[in-house]
């Protein structure tokens, strides 16, 4: 069968990245959590207390961020290395959360990241997800899918996962945080997120992780067969 992109865009917490990563393991492709590398790109400018007004310091600080994927021998999963190290423990809090839509909306950081994920599809074979996957990355992506769900059901779910990592968070801060980022992510100028014309709509509100896997791992062997 001939390897396709799976392109998964969608609002904040509606399971893309879990249903991603199931789907790439059926089909035996790669995962890429470009979110990941956003968030990455966050915590180095918040920990180096770079100014994002500043264009010239923001291009200074890309310049010395290198982001790659890699297996964790720790913990056997992949995760993304930041100049060499795992970020993962550190990318995931409300703090990063709450800040990353607007390191996001710069022009710049859009540019170097949009440019590393097209490199990692060259040999197609992988699912990405993100906002502006089927849109500004892989516009010709065989399968795009655009995720959503109802934003309180979200918010419950992503409390319930902070939680089960250790941090105390309130459901009203997470429903803020989520609407918050929808919001920007939607308005920005480059690489909004939108539905792409040509884009399954997978509402996931009512559905459980395996539903929405399944669906999305049907809808590509469909699509991957037609090749
Ligand atoms: O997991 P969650 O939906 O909360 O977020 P994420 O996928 O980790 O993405 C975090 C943030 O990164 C988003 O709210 C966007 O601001 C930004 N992002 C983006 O702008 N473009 C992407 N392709 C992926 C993420
Ligand atoms: O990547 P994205 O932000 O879209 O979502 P995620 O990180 O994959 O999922 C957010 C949280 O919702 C995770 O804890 C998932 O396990 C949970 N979830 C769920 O419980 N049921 C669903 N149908 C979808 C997601």
């Amino acid at each position: 069968m001939k390897k396709i992109i799976i392109a998964i865009d969608g609002h904040a917490g509606c399971g893309k990245s879990t249903t991603a990563k199931a789907v790439a393991r059926k089909m035996n492709y790669i995962y890429i959590d470009t979110g990941a590398m956003y968030r990455a790109t966050t915590y180095y400018i918040l920990e180096n207390k770079i100014d994002i007004q500043d264009i010239t310091e923001v291009k200074k600080a890309l310049g010395e961020i290198s982001l790659r994927f890699a297996i964790n021998d720790v913990t056997g999963n992949i995760e993304i290395y930041l100049n060499g190290e795992s970020a993962e423990s550190k990318i995931r809090t409300m703090e990063i959360t709450s800040k990353v839509s607007d390191v996001a909306s710069i022009p710049e950081v859009r540019h170097f990241l949009v440019d590393q994920q097209q490199k990692m599809g060259t040999e197609k074979g992988i699912v990405m997800d993100g906002r502006d996957i089927g849109t500004v990355v892989f516009p010709n992506a065989e399968l795009k899918v655009f995720m959503t769900s109802d934003v309180e059901v979200r918010a419950k779910r992503r409390q319930i996962e902070l939680e089960s990592k250790g941090e105390q968070v309130n459901f009203e801060d997470v429903l803020e945080d989520l609407k918050n980022r929808d919001h920007l992510d939607s308005t920005r100028k480059e690489g909004p997120l939108k539905v792409a014309q040509d884009a399954r709509i997978v509402d996931t509100t009512n559905t459980t992780i395996e539903e929405q896997i399944d669906i999305i791992y049907q809808l590509a062997k469909e699509v991957a067969e037609a090749q």
